[in-house]
């Protein structure tokens, strides 16, 4: 049985009143999704938040809910819903707090239900950008990242279950928003700035009001 996860009351008026563009960032592990954001912030001024950036920060707080996560993350598998949403929640509170005028939420959703909680919750986003890569360039990138990451999860046993658990559960997420009309799908294969070119070409269709 999943363990019980401590939840916090949080409000989310200010975010709710403030209305500003959310876009999801999804894509295999090493795809590129950080690396993308990093570019867009430089260019747009959105905040990005990473939800793996969030659980590890999380982890090296040393809080109860941070000592659940360890486990999962060091096997590949999916964190429970409400903790990722309630780190998400809490961190689009305090960048709103700071002014932010819109956000990349990186790596989230990773599972359809996700993403249906975070809109039914939140608000909808205004687009998915997803970053497609063949299995043998994720493991490539990832293997050569581990040398430096310090990542306890850039490891070739649990690179393949972060490769499972994509293809089980965050393709239908893919095919969920592409239905819906709002997926940008982008081949990032390519370089770094080739691919970046792609991302600005699409959102500068959407972002003329930011
Ligand atoms: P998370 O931290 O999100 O990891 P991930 O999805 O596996 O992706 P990465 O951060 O490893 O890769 P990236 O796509 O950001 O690529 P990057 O730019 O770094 O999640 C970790 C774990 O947390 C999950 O496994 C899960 O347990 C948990 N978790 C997170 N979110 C969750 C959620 N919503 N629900 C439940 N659980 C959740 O690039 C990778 C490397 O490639 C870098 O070295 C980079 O320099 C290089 N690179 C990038 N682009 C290129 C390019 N175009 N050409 C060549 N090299 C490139
Ligand atoms: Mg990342």
């Amino acid at each position: 049985m999943a363990p019980t996860v401590e939840r916090k009351n949080i409000n989310l008026a200010p975010l709710k009143a403030a209305n500003v563009p959310i876009f999801f960032i999804v894509g295999g592990p090493g795809s590129g999704k950080g690396t993308q954001c990093d570019k867009i912030v430089a260019k747009y001024g959105l905040t990005h938040l990473s939800s793996g950036d969030l659980l590890r920060d999380e982890v090296k707080s040393g809080s109860p809910r941070g000592a659940q996560l360890t486990a999962i993350m060091e096997s590949g598998a999916l964190v429970p819903l409400e903790v990722v949403l309630d780190l998400v929640k809490e961190a689009m509170l305090k960048a709103i707090e700071k002014g932010s005028k819109g956000f990349l939420i990186d790596g989230y959703p990773r599972e359809v239900v996700q993403g249906q909680q975070f809109e039914s919750e939140i608000q909808e986003a205004k687009l998915v950008l997803f970053f497609d890569v063949a299995e043998d360039t994720l493991v490539k990138r990832l293997l050569h990242r581990a040398q430096t990451s310090g990542r306890a999860d850039d490891n070739i046993d649990t690179i393949k279950k972060r490769l499972h658990t994509f293809v089980t559960s965050t393709q239908p997420v893919v095919d969920y928003y592409e239905k819906k009309g709002k997926l940008v799908r982008i081949n990032a294969e390519g370089s770094v700035d080739d691919i970046f070119g792609v991302v600005v070409a699409n959102l500068d269709k959407v972002t003329s009001k930011i």
